[in-house]
């Protein structure tokens, strides 16, 4: 396929996508929820941008106001320059859309339907690199109806590449995709944007994030909670390690960053007969344990903030917190 355009088309001044105060509720019987809460968003030329959150936190009304599907009702976006509520076909053939939730047309072939698609784009791809780039030659002659689930959505990455796309919105593209086809496209994304196109993408698979993106936002409740690299998501020290013991029936957990220091201060002062530390683990929190501390469903195991009672007879630089004994969540063997 055409990625091999040398001169990427990051770099035009502007952003690719600037949100300001974006609000969005919705109203259904007398109820009214408010979807998008005053979320502010930047998206680079050129980059990777990944956008997490649970179920429900605003992510697919976002895009969707992005890419001039749904209405705001406040705040400013500029997409490619535009505000997208205005936009004609011309923006709307620079960008690439995978919903969520496609339509379905039913009926055609993943030929057809690749081969139509590119005929609303004024430069796309060539059709049939683009079915062979996500691996759906053989089902080239399939209608859509009879694809499985992953195959589907393999389709819908189709269609919203093949117009060659500036800027490509992807809404949880890869759900339902086995091991080997998430793993080929995210070989797809990186040669996208190795090409110049940026990319916004909603997953609920952190290891997505990290592999893709180069920043990524946490939306809760409608607005960014969290904003950076995925490595540096939770700020400074989320993925230090958590050292958690026992002590007069109490489990006591800790971050620091020196855990054999604090382990030796442990052996010295509560080691017992046997030479163990009761209930000793040294745990490394993962993406996902800093991830879920972010949207407020942290495992118990691990603190979300080490400001809780010092202990004595640890080094003075680390504080400690008590918590009730709980089943150790993460184990730094996983
Ligand atoms: N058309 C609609 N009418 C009424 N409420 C809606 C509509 N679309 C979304 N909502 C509500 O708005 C909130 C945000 O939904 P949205 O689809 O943006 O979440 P999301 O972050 O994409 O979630 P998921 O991870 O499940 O895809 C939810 O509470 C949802 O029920
Ligand atoms: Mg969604």
């Amino acid at each position: 396929m055409s990625t091999d355009r040398t001169a990427p088309r990051a770099g035009t001044g502007t952003p690719a996508i600037e949100v300001r105060g974006l609000t969005k509720r919705y109203t259904k019987r007398g109820v009214v929820k408010q979807a998008v809460d005053g979320l502010d968003l930047t998206v680079e030329r050129g980059e990777i941008f990944a956008v997490l959150g649970p179920n429900g936190a605003g992510k697919t009304t976002t895009v969707e106001i992005l890419e001039g599907f749904r209405k705001r009702d406040g705040g400013q976006v500029q997409v490619l320059g535009e505000d997208p509520a205005l936009a004609g076909r011309a923006w709307r053939s620079r960008i690439g859309v995978v919903l969520q939730d496609p339509r379905d047309q039913a009926e055609l072939t993943v030929r057809e339907l690749v081969h139509h698609f590119a005929t609303f784009y004024p430069a796309p791809r060539d059709p049939e690199e683009v079915i062979a780039a996500v691996g759906l030659e053989e089902k080239a002659s399939t209608r859509s109806r009879q694809l499985s689930g992953g195959q589907r959505r393999r389709l819908d990455v189709a269609l919203g590449i093949v117009g060659d796309p500036e800027l490509l919105f992807l809404d949880e593209p890869t759900t339902g995709f086995d091991p080997q086809a998430r793993r080929s496209f995210w070989d797809l994304v990186l040669s996208l944007r190795a090409g110049g196109t940026t990319i916004l993408l909603t997953t609920h698979y952190l290891d997505e994030a990290a592999h893709l993106a180069d920043r990524a936002a946490v939306v809760r409740d409608g607005k960014v909670v969290a904003l950076g690299a995925p490595a540096d998501l939770g700020g400074p020290g989320a993925l230090r390690p958590v050292v958690r013991w026992e002590a007069d029936g109490v489990t006591h957990v800790e971050r620091t960053d020196h855990p054999t220091a604090l382990v030796a201060s442990l052996a010295a002062r509560l080691a017992g007969p046997d030479g163990e530390v009761p209930g000793l683990r040294v745990l490394q929190p993962s993406l996902e344990d800093v991830y879920l501390e972010l949207i407020g469903a942290a495992p118990t195991a691990l603190p979300t903030t080490s400001s809780a009672e010092a202990v004595p007879g640890l080094p003075s630089d680390t504080r400690s917190s008590a918590v009730p004994s709980v089943p150790v969540a993460e184990e730094a063997s996983r």
